[in-house]
């Protein structure tokens, strides 16, 4: 079966949730874009987009309209070309409405899983649950006559056990949108080792059709992109720990937060971040990993506490930051929980005295939004760390352990057989955590 006819009969499960609806958009649009072809028409392609939620699924298709027509606005002139016979079709306005109807008229919003079960294609996106995703693939399967791919976004589950478990036989991927799919280029790809090569050959074609940049993973629970970010997280609730020996936790909070961000010239300090994925996703990937590691500890009772009492993180269904163990207001952390009083303390409160325990930042040093996309950003970095490592205070020695400890757990990825190079590690921290400095260098 060729690409087109792959795609004629998609469903997207989970598709009301924060990846599920980039994934669907971005399919919907490509299978659109696929129906309006003239060696395509007659073909009738069509994506469930199959919730549990019926809020969810309303939200949906508001998120897909708007969503749809900035997609058509950037995309005039192929319009125009392939509307050129629809004499009705004459105003700009008239053209983007006509793609938007279109793209939504393929989409077929429903709450019963039934709808995958005529499917060549399933996209899974449901949560990262692994006896839940196991059950789903083997109700579709034992209903589903063609025998369907099954594209999951599970961002920590080894592919080899999903399969083996639902009893697939190599009709499963590991395609990891990152957050939000249709913004982040970077998808890591995973083959189970028994993947079916012509699901590999569609699955890199259908990336490429979505201009996404691929990295490869080697199936081992947490792939490249948590299997660095939930052991640098690790190391970061250890450094505020072990610096609440000798100041209150919240302050070690907001000054390991605040190197991560400054000295490491992060878009968001290890703390921020954690609240921005949730401290129950954090707490529930480290879960599906550790088994995987008997060596290691992957585990934090710290976010155990933080989830007993509440503090979740996470994001708002307009994207803003809910509080975690960071409290925001219009984005930017304002205080820190306490466990104890199991309140938020102001960071204004304490700030004065906590930076100047940190001491002075770099002289070199630039904002993360100067740096990122900076065409000399190698030299910046050699700068920077060159005067951080002649430093004698806290902040310079807490961020050379830091990124020591970034660099170690990148290359242990690679010794681990998990990611294929260290260039593999870097772009998957440059593209999926836009960090400004891949972690495997040699300014540490
Ligand atoms: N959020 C992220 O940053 C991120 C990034 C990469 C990968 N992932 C992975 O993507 C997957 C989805 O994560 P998410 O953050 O989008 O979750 P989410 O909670 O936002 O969405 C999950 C959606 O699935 C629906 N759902 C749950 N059970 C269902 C069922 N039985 N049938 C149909 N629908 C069901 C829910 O109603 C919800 O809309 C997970 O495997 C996660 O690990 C998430």
């Amino acid at each position: 079966m060729d690409y087109e006819s792959k795609l004629e009969r998609v469903a997207v499960l989970g598709a009301a949730g924060k990846m599920g609806s980039g994934i669907l958009l971005l399919t919907a649009i490509e299978m659109a874009d696929l129906s309006l072809l003239p060696e395509n028409r007659g073909r009738t392609f069509a994506i469930q987009a199959i919730d549990m939620s019926f809020e969810g699924l309303a939200g949906l298709m508001n998120y897909l309209r708007a969503q749809v027509l900035r997609a058509a606005e950037k995309k005039m002139v192929w319009l125009r070309s392939v509307y050129a016979d629809r004499a009705d079709l004459v105003e700009n306005g008239q053209i983007l409405q006509q793609y938007v109807f279109d793209v939504l008229n393929i989409v077929r919003p429903t709450i019963r899983l039934e709808a995958a079960y005529d499917c060549h294609i399933i996209f899974e996106a449901i949560k990262e649950d692994p006896a839940l995703k196991k059950e789903i693939y083997k109700k579709i399967d034992a209903a589903n006559p063609h025998k369907p791919w099954y594209f999951t976004n599970t961002s920590s589950i080894p592919i080899s056990e999903l399969d083996t478990d639902a009893n697939l036989g190599g009709r499963i991927i590991g395609f990891h949108f990152y957050n939000p799919p249709a913004v982040q280029k970077l998808v890591e790809l995973i083959s189970s080792g028994k993947t079916a090569p012509e699901l590999e050959s569609f699955a890199l074609e259908y990336a490429a059709k979505l201009g996404k940049l691929v990295v490869r993973s080697n199936d081992k629970a947490g792939f490249i992109g948590n299997g660095h970010f939930m052991r640098d997280a690790l190391y970061g609730i250890s450094e505020a720990e072990r610096l609440a020996a000798n100041m209150p936790l919240h302050e070690a909070i907001y000054l390991v937060n605040k190197v991560t961000q400054d000295y490491l010239v992060r878009p968001m300090g290890i703390f921020q971040l954690i609240d921005y994925v949730g401290v129950d996703v954090v707490s529930y990937i480290m879960q599906v990993m550790n088994p995987h590691f008997p060596g290691e500890h992957l585990h934090s009772s710290r976010l155990d506490n933080y989830l007993k009492l509440g503090v979740r993180g996470g994001q708002n269904s307009d994207g803003s930051q809910k509080d975690g163990i960071l409290k925001y207001e219009k984005g930017k952390p304002v205080a820190v929980y306490d466990d104890s009083s199991k309140q938020y303390i102001l960071i204004d409160g304490f700030r004065e005295s906590a930076d100047k325990q940190l001491g002075p930042l770099p002289g070199s040093y630039q904002p993360w939004k100067q740096v990122v996309n900076s065409r000399t950003k190698e030299v910046i970095f050699a700068a920077l760390f060159a005067e951080i490592k002649l430093m004698e205070t806290l902040g310079a020695k807490l961020a050379i352990n830091y990124a020591k400890r970034s660099k170690e757990i990148g290359l242990q990825l690679v010794s681990d057989g998990i990611a294929r190079t260290d260039e593999d590690v870097n772009t998957v921290l440059l593209t999926g955590f836009f960090h400004a400095l891949g972690p495997i260098t040699n300014h540490v």
